[in-house]
């Protein structure tokens, strides 16, 4: 794409990218990204060295984690009335580039979703009773605008609640998966809170999560198959998949996620994401045959009504999140 010097990216319209790629949702809150900035395009670079050999053996999370944060990177760069085109190398660090020159007003649901990513959080809570309307489902599908993913709302929850109360056995005695998850949470607790800049904070997690809703932990509750799918069965819930496993496919889920995760928000809804049980071996082509899925689960995304607000987690310095200019490591 042809770029003039006008068309480069002020500092101000900087900051307000780099904002919106920080409020992304990454796996345990790693935030596994930078950017680099050139002229009018921005490279949303991978930090492969982020690792976490027990819940993301593969770095799928991770690379969804991207998408998400690439899915910020382009609203906010609309919202900026600037027009952008993206293009997605086939290696390296950089996952995608978003090119950018100066274009008209946003569109009025991309600026709703760019003014949502700031009140996004991860609700790991029962939700207050009733259903999200079908209608309301129906646009949060729309939402995810990803044509190699598809976005839907699983039939027979009573299975996919006895995968899940498995998967909460397995994980819940699995002494090194509970010592990383250990290292990604301990240093958000009580009076380190203050400090974490990265990390899943104890209030997030809610006050008595059940599998379903989040992070399975030593100490997480395994209610009966039929208590969780009494619990699923009351939430809303959307499945990404895809028919493979590339890092395109990857991406494509983490920003379908996003927006339909912001699209939730504008509705007044909430919710969390779940990946954890997609890693054990086995477990998605199980799902996947069991539910008659037209490809691989990527991510599950349960919504409702909140009952109350969710905490935010922290976040890295935004100076640490851009590489300075004509350098390859950020500052
Ligand atoms: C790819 C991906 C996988 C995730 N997996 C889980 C999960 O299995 N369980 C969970 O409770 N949260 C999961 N999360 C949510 C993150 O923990 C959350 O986004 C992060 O802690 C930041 O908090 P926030 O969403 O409130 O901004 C996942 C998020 C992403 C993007």
């Amino acid at each position: 794409m042809k770029t003039s010097a006008t068309a480069e990216l002020a500092p101000v319209e900087t900051a307000a990218l780099v904002r919106a790629v920080s409020r992304a949702p990454s796996v345990h809150n790693s935030q596994p990204w930078r950017l680099r900035v050139r002229g009018a395009d921005v490279d949303l670079v991978e930090c492969v060295d982020v690792a976490l050999p027990w819940h993301d053996p593969e770095g799928r999370d991770r690379l969804l984690s991207c998408g998400a944060a690439l899915a910020n990177l382009q609203l906010a760069a609309r919202a900026l009335c600037r027009e952008i085109a993206t293009s997605f190398p086939l290696s390296g660090e950089v996952t995608a580039t978003v090119h950018t020159r100066p274009g008209g007003a946003p569109a009025a649901e991309d600026l709703a979703r760019c003014r949502a990513i700031g009140r996004r959080r991860s609700y790991r809570r029962d939700f207050a009773p009733g259903r999200v309307r079908d209608e309301v489902l129906v646009e949060l599908l729309g939402a995810a605008g990803e044509p190699a993913v598809h976005a839907l709302a699983p039939a027979k929850v009573d299975v996919l609640a006895q995968m899940l109360g498995f998967a909460t056995r397995v994980f819940r005695s699995d002494a090194a998966y509970q010592r990383e998850l250990d290292i990604w949470t301990a240093h958000t607790f009580g009076r380190y809170a203050l400090g974490a800049v990265d990390g899943v904070p104890e209030a997030a997690f809610g006050d008595g999560p059940l599998p379903a809703a989040g992070l399975v932990r030593r100490t997480t509750p395994v209610p009966d198959d039929l208590r969780l799918a009494e619990q699923l069965a009351a939430e809303t819930l959307v499945l990404f998949c895809t028919a493979d496993d590339t890092r395109r496919a990857h991406l494509a889920v983490g920003a379908a996620l996003e927006r339909v995760w912001l699209e939730a928000t504008v509705h007044g809804l909430a919710g969390s994401v779940l990946t954890q049980p997609l890693h054990l071996t086995g477990f998605r082509e199980h799902l996947a045959e069991r539910l008659g899925l037209p490809g691989l689960p990527q991510a599950v995304f349960r919504c409702g009504r909140p009952v109350s607000a969710a905490p935010a987690s922290p976040r890295l310095p935004l100076g640490d999140l851009l590489f300075p200019d004509g350098s390859s490591r950020p500052e």
